[in-house]
């Protein structure tokens, strides 16, 4: 769908490139995930793919065409929550909406959406009265208005409560299952891991990894297998290899003979990966 190559971007106003050369590929069909640290350039990135941000140097395609060809027409294509939701405050939601329709050529069912993510009761509320939760919602629904075949989703779970989270995350499955393409940005790793197909780890500018939460999970973990179990009313655990485990005589006696509590292969979490690769801890959510 999109095909990155030697992506380079600086701001007018600053010395050095944000974003120092990066290449990667977004499949049609998958969701990408982009991670790293707060200001390693993933809404600059995001900014970029969407045509808001021009002056980069590199090679960006997207269906086969090198995005700086397409006219408005691009935006017919794709759907884009920003990580600021700006909306008119003064307009109730569903003049916010009208007036967003208006722009596109193909229009969504509203009705089905806003009940989706909760909110046809609160359609005719302004949407300066709403909670940031409520906004971030609506700015989902704007997203989806133009039935796009493409999303971009700068933090779109953030500052939202689990319940209205897992809707967002069910909305962006059902998004890929009917063959859409979404690029989604986000601090919340369990998130990434219950969305993602690819996630990629961009560092100050640099991509450091790109692959699957699970082979990533199965790479920086460790190949062996933890075991608890229950002797003389004491747990116990022990670690084996993976490789050759049937083979383990060790192994096998004690799962023939001793009262076993758990059993766990040693893949590490996404967190733990984020920190590896990124150097840093996730970022303070209070900041
Ligand atoms: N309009 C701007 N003018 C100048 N520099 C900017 C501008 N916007 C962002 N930057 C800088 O570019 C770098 C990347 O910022 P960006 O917003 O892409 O980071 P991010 O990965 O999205 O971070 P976060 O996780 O905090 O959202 C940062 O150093 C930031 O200070
Ligand atoms: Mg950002």
């Amino acid at each position: 769908m999109y095909k990155v190559e030697d992506l380079r971007f600086k701001y007018p106003k600053n010395k050095d490139d944000v974003i120092k050369g990066i290449s990667f590929e977004i499949k049609e069909g998958e969701i990408f995930g982009f991670l790293g640290p707060s200001g390693a350039g993933k809404s600059t990135t995001q900014k970029i793919l969407i045509k808001i941000l021009e002056d980069y140097r590199g090679k960006i395609s997207y269906s086969g065409k090198d995005v700086s060809e397409f006219g408005n027409d691009f935006y017919e294509d794709i759907g884009v929550s920003f990580e600021m939701p700006i909306h008119f405050s003064k307009m109730t939601a569903m003049e916010n909406i009208n007036f967003f329709l208006k722009l596109y050529k193909r229009n969504a069912d509203v009705e089905t959406l806003m009940k989706r993510v909760g909110l046809w009761e609160s359609k005719d509320k302004m949407v300066g009265e709403f909670s940031k939760g409520m906004k971030i919602r609506l700015n989902i629904v704007r997203a989806l208005l133009n039935e796009p075949k493409m999303l971009f989703l700068d933090e779109p779970t953030n500052g939202i409560d689990p319940a209205n989270a897992k809707i967002l995350k069910d909305l962006v499955k059902e998004f890929r299952d009917a063959g859409g393409t979404v690029f989604i940005t986000s601090h919340i790793m369990s998130d990434i891991d219950q969305l993602c197909d690819r996630v990629a780890f961009i560092v100050d500018g640099e991509i450091k990894e790109i692959d699957s939460p699970r082979n990533l999970k199965i790479r920086y973990g460790k190949r062996e297998l933890r075991v608890e179990y229950k002797e003389n009313g004491k747990t116990i655990t022990r670690e084996f290899p993976m490789d050759n485990i049937g083979k383990n005589e060790e192994f096998l006696t004690l799962l023939q003979t001793k009262d076993i509590e758990t059993i766990h292969s040693g893949e590490t979490t996404l967190e733990d990966i984020f920190i590896k690769v990124t150097g840093v801890g996730l970022r303070d959510e209070s900041e």
